[in-house]
């Protein structure tokens, strides 16, 4: 009904026009609501949100006698393929997600109802630990060094050790690793750790050098697209693709954590240099990295050092090796400089070259 029409039976104001305004309403009212019913197909939330349109008036424009022919069954087919494509997606991406952390599981050795302890210090450690919602109390234990401890705990463990300067009382989470180290004070600490194997020695968590840093890595490595650059223990596989896009270096990333791995696969698809870069998922101290001309680091001190030998080994004179914030012992006569980033948030960052 138009405007004027509405504003005519107004003035009139006597009581049959009144009569005949409200029967048109009502006529109008069962012509939405046939409207409604036809075009959804019964589902109440695709007919509350047209009835919301209808309101709002954003079809108003449009004929009745338009909207019955063409406008519900194409309106249908869109949300049905859109509602198949995205059930789909999200039943491949679920399944995806779940296959790649039962790898994890399987690779890292760490339950999801397991805590890994292990001990990278050089002497034995004795701990007391107690497990969350259970009646047995605390347990002692010692563990030597290099020895990784398992201990079934759904809900958790408290641990408790003692150090020069007091003691130490955490409480530790389930489906995660965990290894003694010593503090930037020489102190024994407990941090968190990236695996529970007892074959292979954990180099480091999973921490991402931030950009900017990577971008100075690079930067004093000289990268050029003659270089082929490794990262050991890649993470997401950032320093090895920036390398690549920025410079056109080929670049190798080797991480154990399957999850690393395909992050820094979907990095490398993302920025557009899959043929430049390769993941590999093998335990750093076991891999061929004899090709390198440029080697990138963010290990632990404890870390770099046991790696040192294996530089020694493999790399050809001449390579450069950066290293974000620690140092590789016994290598001080390779150092050619060192620079400090200070980021964003106002961490300053130490970044250490040498040339092998
Ligand atoms: C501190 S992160 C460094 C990530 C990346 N290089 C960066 O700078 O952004 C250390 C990485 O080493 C990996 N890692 C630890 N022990 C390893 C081992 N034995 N072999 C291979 N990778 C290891 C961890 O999974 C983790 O992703």
């Amino acid at each position: 009904m138009g405007k004027s029409q509405f504003k005519f039976y107004q003035f009139k104001g006597n009581k049959p026009k009144i009569k005949k305004m409200e029967i048109e309403k009502k006529e109008k009212k069962e012509k939405r609501k046939n409207l409604e019913g036809k075009f959804m197909g019964g589902n109440h939330f695709a007919r509350k949100s047209f009835r919301k349109s209808l309101r709002r008036g954003g079809i108003s424009k449009i004929s009745s006698e338009k909207i019955r022919i063409n406008f519900p069954p194409s309106f249908f087919l869109v949300f049905l393929i859109l509602f198949s494509f995205l059930s789909a997606f999200s039943f491949f991406s679920c399944r995806q997600t779940k296959s790649l952390n039962q790898e994890a599981e399987k690779v890292l050795a760490v339950a999801p109802n397991e805590i890994a302890i292990r001990n990278v210090v050089k002497e034995e450690v004795r701990y007391f630990i107690r497990r969350i919602y259970s009646d047995s109390g605390w347990e002692e234990k010692v563990i030597s060094s290099g020895a990784v401890h398992k201990y079934k705990a759904p809900a958790g463990l408290e641990i408790q050790f003692e150090r020069a300067s007091g003691s130490r009382d955490y409480q530790l989470d389930p489906g995660r690793a965990y290894a003694f180290r010593y503090d930037e004070q020489g102190e024994l600490e407990l941090f968190e750790a990236s695996h529970g194997r007892e074959d292979a020695v954990d180099l480091a968590p999973f921490v991402p050098t931030p950009m900017a840093v990577v971008e100075k890595m690079l930067e004093m490595a000289n990268v050029t697209k003659e270089d082929v650059v490794y990262d050991l223990g890649c993470g997401d596989g950032r320093i090895v693709v920036t390398a690549a896009e920025k410079y056109g270096a080929r670049g190798v990333g080797i991480d154990l954590d399957p999850r690393r791995i395909a992050e820094s696969q979907e990095r490398a698809k993302r920025a557009g240099v899959t043929s430049l870069v390769r993941f590999l998922q093998q335990d750093v101290m076991k891999a061929d990295f004899s090709q390198a001309t440029v080697v990138t680091l963010y290990l632990l001190p404890e870390s770099n050092e046991l790696l040192r030998p294996l530089l020694e080994k493999q790399l050809k004179p001449g390579a450069r090796v950066v290293s974000h914030n620690y140092e590789i012992p016994g290598w001080e006569q390779k150092q050619i400089g060192y620079e400090v980033v200070t980021t964003e948030d106002g961490t300053q960052h130490t970044i250490y070259l040498y040339r092998r």
